[in-house]
C-alpha cells in the first residue's frame, strides 16, 4: 500500500525506512526493501516497519539506490513470503507494487509452462517475473520489457523496478494508483504520495495513468505513455509542509485532527462565501452552473467516511436546492448497470481522491456523460483528475486512518453547493439564506466550545469501553450522523457498533437492547424534537444506558438519559459539524483505554486503490 524509491549519492535505506514511515499511516501488514550495491540485497518481514528494521544486516545498507514497500494483503495472507520486494525468478529484478493484477491467474500458468516457480502467493511475482521474460524472449532494455509486459496486464497498479545489472537506473509506472517522483540535486525520490518525499524535495512530477518513468543516476529522467509516446510534465510545487504532517504536540494524529476541524472548515469555506455580503460562490460550481442548476437529479457516490457526508449532502440538496438525490456505494452503483441519465449530475466525494471503487463509479458514469463532480482532498489525486469540475476540501493532509477532519470539510463543501444551487434557483428566502450563511461563519467557534467538552466525553468513554456492542441513533440531519459515530467506534475500537435512524429502531435493533447496551442518542433536533424523546423512552423502558448528545439547556431528554453531552445550538442543516465531533472524541477515548492503534487500526488502509 505504500512505495518509496531513491536514486543518488546518498546512502538509500535511512531515506527508504523513513518514507516508508510517513506512509505508516496509510495501514498495512508488512514491509520490505531492496538494495542494489553490487548485489541485491533484500529484507522483507510481516508486521510493522520498526519489525523489518529488527532484521536487516547493518553491513549490507551502503546502496545509493533501493526501493521500500509497506503491503496491505490483497493476494496471500501477510507473512514474510508474501511480503515486497520480490524478485524475478533469475534474482535479475526486484519490484514493488500497489495494486491488483487482476488476469495474473492466466499469465501465471504461461510462466509455469515456461518453466517459471513461485515462492510467493502473490500477483506481483507473477509481474515481475513477466517483465523477467519480456526482456528476456524479447532480448531488450528494462524499460521496454516494463512497457511491453505492462500492455499484457489488466488490473491496477504502481510499481517501481530494480534491475541488478543496471545500478544507475528506476523504472516507475502507474495505472489506477498514484505515483509521485520527486526531484533533488542530482538525485530522485518515488512516493506513492508526497508525504514520503516532502522533506527532501518540493519539487514533484506526478504520473499519469498508463505512464511509466526511467529514472537515472546522472539527473535525467523521461516519461512516456505504455503506447511508447514521449510525455513531458511540469514540475509542480508542494504545497503542505513536514509540520502539516507531523503530530504536533498531540498523541495522535486523529486527536491532532479532530481537534484541526474548526480550522479546516474555516479553512475550505475561506474565499467560498461571505455572510454580510450575502454571496456564496465556488469556482468549480459556477463553471458548470448552468448544467447543474438544470440537473434532474444529483448522484452521490462514495465509500466510507465520505458516504456519510454523501447522505448529509443528499438531505441539504433535497432540502435547500430542492433537487432529487441518491446517494450510492460507490461499488455497488458501479457494478448493477445504474440508470444514468443526460442531466445527470455525478458528485463523488474521497478523501484521498485515490479511492478504486469511487473511481470506476465515476468513469462509468463519465461513460453515460454525466457531469461529475468531484469533492476530494488530496490535490492532484485521481478522482480530482478525472472529474470534469470540483472543489477541494483543503482539509490538508489526513493522516490517521479513521477520517475526521475530511469529514467535516466534505460536509461544509456539500453545504455550499446546496446553497449555490438554492440561490440560483431560488428555492430559499434570500433572509434564510443569511441566517445559515451567519451560522457557517461561526460555526468553527461552535465547534471549539464543542472540544472542550473532551474530559466530559473521557469519563464517559471510561464507563463503556468494555461494553460488546454499540447503538448509535438519530433522526434527519442526525441520522447520518449516527452511521459515522458508529464507523467510527468500529473503526479504531473494534467494538461492534450500529448505527440507525431512532425511529427505525423499534422495528428490529430493539430486540437488542437491555442493561449491557450502550446507546447514543443525537438528540439535537429541534423539528421532530417530541418523536425523538419517545425513542429515548423506548429506550429506557428496556434498560438501556442512554448517552445523549443535546442542545444546550436541554431538560426534557436529561432526565432521561444516563450521560448528557450538551452541545451549542447552530442551524440544524449544520448540526452534523458539530453533533459529529463528541462521537469522534468518544470513539478515540474508548479506542485508547482499550489499547488499540488508533492511527493505524488493523485491516484498515487509509487509502483503497482496489476494487
Ligand atoms: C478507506 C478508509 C476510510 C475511508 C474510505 C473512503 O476504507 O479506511 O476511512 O472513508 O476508504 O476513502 P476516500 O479517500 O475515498 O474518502
Amino acid at each position: 500500500c505504500g512505495i518509496v524509491g531513491y536514486i543518488g549519492n546518498r546512502q538509500a535505506f535511512p531515506i527508504l525506512i523513513k518514507g516508508l514511515k510517513r506512509l505508516e499511516y496509510r495501514g498495512y501488514d508488512s514491509a520490505g526493501v531492496a538494495l542494489l550495491n553490487g548485489d541485491m540485497t533484500v529484507f522483507k518481514k510481516a508486521g510493522k516497519v520498526i519489525e523489518l528494521e529488527k532484521v536487516v544486516d547493518p553491513n549490507r545498507l551502503g546502496a545509493t539506490i533501493g526501493i521500500g514497500h509497506t503491503r496491505w494483503a490483497t493476494h496471500g495472507e501477510p507473512n514474510d513470503r508474501n511480503a515486497h520486494p520480490h524478485l524475478s525468478q533469475s534474482g535479475e529484478l526486484a519490484i514493488i507494487h500497489n495494486g491488483i493484477i487482476e488476469n495474473y491467474a492466466s499469465i501465471k500458468a504461461e510462466l509455469e509452462r515456461r518453466g517459471y516457480v513461485f515462492h510467493s502467493d502473490t500477483d506481483t511475482e507473477v509481474l515481475v517475473n513477466l517483465i523477467e521474460e519480456v526482456k528476456k524472449t524479447e532480448n531488450t532494455t528494462l524499460d521496454n520489457a516494463v512497457r511491453i509486459a505492462l500492455n499484457e496486464v489488466v488490473g491496477a497498479y504502481a510499481i517501481v523496478v530494480l534491475n541488478v545489472n543496471n545500478p544507475d537506473q528506476l523504472v516507475a509506472a502507474r495505472k489506477g494508483s498514484p505515483l509521485v517522483m520527486g526531484i533533488g540535486d542530482d538525485e530522485f525520490f518515488i512516493g506513492s504520495d508526497a508525504s514520503s518525499i516532502i522533506e527532501y524535495t518540493k519539487n514533484v512530477v506526478y504520473l499519469d495513468d498508463q505512464e511509466f518513468a526511467v529514472i537515472n543516476r546522472d539527473g535525467t529522467y523521461s516519461i512516456r505513455t505504455l503506447g511508447n509516446v514521449e510525455k513531458s510534465h511540469a514540475i509542480q510545487k508542494l504545497e503542505f509542509s513536514l509540520e502539516m504532517i507531523e503530530k504536533g504536540n498531540f498523541e495522535h494524529f486523529m486527536l491532532k485532527e479532530i481537534y484541526e476541524q474548526p480550522k479546516a472548515i474555516e479553512d475550505s469555506l475561506r474565499g467560498r462565501m461571505n455572510a454580510s455580503q450575502g454571496w456564496i460562490k465556488l469556482g468549480g460550481l459556477d463553471e458548470y452552473i448552468n448544467r447543474i442548476d438544470k440537473a434532474e437529479r444529483f448522484i452521490i457516490t462514495a465509500c466510507g467516511t465520505s458516504w456519510h457526508s454523501g447522505m448529509i449532502g443528499e438531505y441539504l440538496l433535497e432540502d435547500l436546492a430542492r433537487i432529487p438525490v441518491e446517494v450510492e456505494y460507490a461499488s455497488e452503483f458501479r457494478y448493477r448497470n445504474p440508470i444514468i441519465r443526460d442531466n445527470d449530475v455525478v458528485i463523488a466525494i474521497s478523501q484521498s481522491g485515490e479511492t478504486a471503487d469511487t473511481l470506476a463509479a465515476i468513469e462509468l458514469a463519465k461513460e453515460r456523460q454525466a457531469l461529475i463532480y468531484g469533492i476530494c482532498n488530496v490535490i492532484g489525486s485521481s478522482i480530482a483528475r478525472a472529474s470534469h469540475a470540483g472543489s477541494y476540501t483543503h482539509a490538508g493532509p489526513e493522516i490517521g486512518v479513521a477520517s475526521t477532519k475530511a469529514f467535516s470539510t466534505q460536509v461544509s463543501i456539500i453545504t455550499l453547493i446546496a446553497l449555490q444551487i438554492a440561490q440560483v434557483k431560488g428555492t430559499i428566502p434570500t433572509s434564510k439564506m443569511r441566517e445559515i450563511l451567519y451560522e457557517l461563519e461561526n460555526i468553527s467557534k461552535k465547534i471549539e466550545e464543542t472540544l472542550l467538552l473532551n474530559d466530559q466525553i473521557k469519563e464517559i468513554a471510561a464507563i463503556y469501553k468494555d461494553a460488546n456492542n454499540f447503538l448509535y441513533l438519530g433522526r434527519g440531519y442526525n441520522f447520518p450522523v449516527a452511521l459515522e459515530g458508529a464507523l467510527k467506534l468500529k473503526e479504531i475500537s473494534y467494538i461492534h457498533a450500529e448505527g440507525y435512524p431512532a425511529a427505525e429502531m423499534k422495528h428490529g435493533p430493539i430486540a437488542l437492547i437491555d442493561e449491557n447496551m450502550p446507546v447514543v442518542f443525537l438528540a439535537t433536533n429541534k423539528s421532530a424534537y417530541e418523536k425523538i424523546v419517545s425513542n429515548v423512552q423506548e429506550v429506557k423502558a428496556r434498560k438501556g444506558k442512554i448517552i445523549a448528545v443535546v442542545l444546550k439547556g436541554d431538560t426534557q431528554i436529561a432526565e432521561l438519559a444516563d450521560h448528557v453531552i450538551e452541545v451549542p445550538e447552530t442551524e440544524e442543516i449544520l448540526s452534523p459539524l458539530i453533533t459529529i465531533v463528541p462521537l469522534q472524541l468518544l470513539a478515540y477515548h474508548i479506542a485508547i483505554m482499550r489499547g488499540c492503534n488508533v492511527d493505524q487500526p488493523r485491516n484498515l488502509a487509509k487509502s483503497v486503490t482496489v476494487e
